[in-house]
């Protein structure tokens, strides 16, 4: 595909969090190029983005709806810089509407997680998106990193055995005090249910540990149970949980999602244990996966081209190794596989990208788990995604 893909974003305003990072990814391979943004609420917030960025005033949208508009008259107009495919980088509530929307209008999405707000929302997305034929990503990060790849490769090997046990954590301590009072904009909309959903921590980074989890053992979470809790009167959602689940495959595990502990970072880690090994990947040092084997074999995987990977982990390879891999590496790996699945005509998973089936999924997972809690931490099946095209997405 010579033209690059012309990319238009919803969120990301001046003072946003993750729209930057999207733009830093969508633009290190060179696929994709900014074309147009409804950056923010606020229209001279919009207006001081798009000028950073060089965009021209006139597609600085002051709404998601007048871009959407916009830019499909510009397309049939025969505009070859027209929007084609959208990133949405708001809070919650909007994921699922402005995806709609897109994907009625023939665009392809990039949404980040959690899909949506509740799972009814999200599997009327999935119709539309049958519908209309429109590609869907959802940026699950943590697959993008090449040791996650490579977990899920030693993970399926007969010598590994069978998967019995996963301990998957997330821990942040940036909501251990209440920042949401003292004007902290992320922390604000993540603590009210009307913009966040009814899962508070537990969607913020528990859906990232469900994903994960789902991703490295190849299997479905199918049943959990939950304890889910605020620390502060004010708060109404969770902000520290712990969930006890089974996999489909017969193993069982423990799924910590918490905002409160107290110094922590971003420490999501995984430990998978097989018959026969145990595997460990921490995201906070993803060059390198541990793998320990029964035998007393300790070995210690490194991330880099020039390291005897699997096919799947070195291509998510950009360096020799030694040169740390990280966040914006990862994310551009998902924007960089998801033009390729354009270009293509193949859905993203085909080209190992989150997507539809894992925002299904993880609403599940969080529904279960909400209903869990409520009802005193008692089992709760968690729904499988109904039938119909592509609903297994990453798993086989
Ligand atoms: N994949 C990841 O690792 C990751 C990390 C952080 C955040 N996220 C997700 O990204 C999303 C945004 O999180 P954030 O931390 O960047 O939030 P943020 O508050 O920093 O940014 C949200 C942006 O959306 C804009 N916005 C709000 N309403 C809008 C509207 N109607 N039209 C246009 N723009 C609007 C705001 O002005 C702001 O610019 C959330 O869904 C969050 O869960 C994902």
């Amino acid at each position: 595909m010579s033209k690059r893909l012309q990319l238009g974003m919803a969120g990301g305003g001046e003072g946003a969090f993750i729209g930057a990072v999207h733009r830093m990814a969508a633009a290190l391979d060179g696929r994709f190029e900014l074309c147009c943004g409804a950056f923010s609420r606020d229209a001279d917030n919009c207006q001081a983005t798009g000028t950073l960025l060089g965009l021209d005033a006139k597609r600085c949208y002051s709404s998601f709806e007048a871009m959407i508009e916009s830019e499909l008259l510009r397309g049939a107009e025969g505009d070859d810089d027209a929007m084609q495919c959208l990133s949405i980088v708001t809070p919650n509530h909007l994921h699922v509407p402005m995806a709609l929307a897109a994907a009625h209008a023939g665009f392809a999405v990039m949404s980040d997680k959690p899909a949506g707000i509740s799972l009814a929302e999200v599997e009327q997305l999935a119709e539309a998106l049958a519908e209309s034929g429109s590609a869907y990503g959802l940026t699950h990060t943590y697959l993008g990193y090449p040791m996650v790849w490579q977990a899920r490769h030693i993970a399926a090997q007969a010598s590994f055995g069978p998967v019995r046990k996963v301990m998957v954590e997330y821990s942040q301590g940036w909501l251990a005090s209440q920042l949401e009072a003292d004007g902290n904009r992320q922390a604000e909309w993540r603590v009210d249910p009307a913009l966040a959903g009814p899962a508070g921590g537990l969607g913020d980074i528990g859906s990232h540990a469900h994903s994960l989890t789902e991703f490295v053992t190849n299997s479905r979470m199918n049943a959990l149970c939950a304890s889910l809790r605020s620390h502060y009167s004010g708060r109404t959602l969770d902000d520290d949980g712990e969930i006890r689940f089974t996999l489909e495959n017969g193993g069982t595990g423990t799924l910590i999602s918490s905002q409160i502990c107290a110094g922590e970072e971003n420490n999501l880690t995984i430990r998978v244990y097989g018959t026969n090994a145990g595997l460990e990947w921490r995201q906070m040092e993803p060059n390198s996966l541990i793998e320990r084997r029964s035998n007393g074999e300790v070995l210690v995987h490194r991330a880099g081209i020039d390291k005897p990977l699997c096919e799947q982990a070195l291509a998510r390879c950009r360096l020799p190794s030694g040169h740390p891999e990280g966040y914006i590496e990862a994310f551009a790996n998902l924007y960089r596989d998801f033009a390729a699945a354009l270009a293509d005509k193949v859905s993203p998973a085909a080209r190992g990208v989150p997507g539809i089936a894992e925002a299904l999924r993880g609403m599940a997972f969080l529904e279960a788990a909400i209903e869990s809690d409520g009802a005193g931490g008692s089992w709760r099946d968690i729904k499988p995604p109904s039938a119909g095209a592509d609903r297994r997405g990453l798993l086989a």
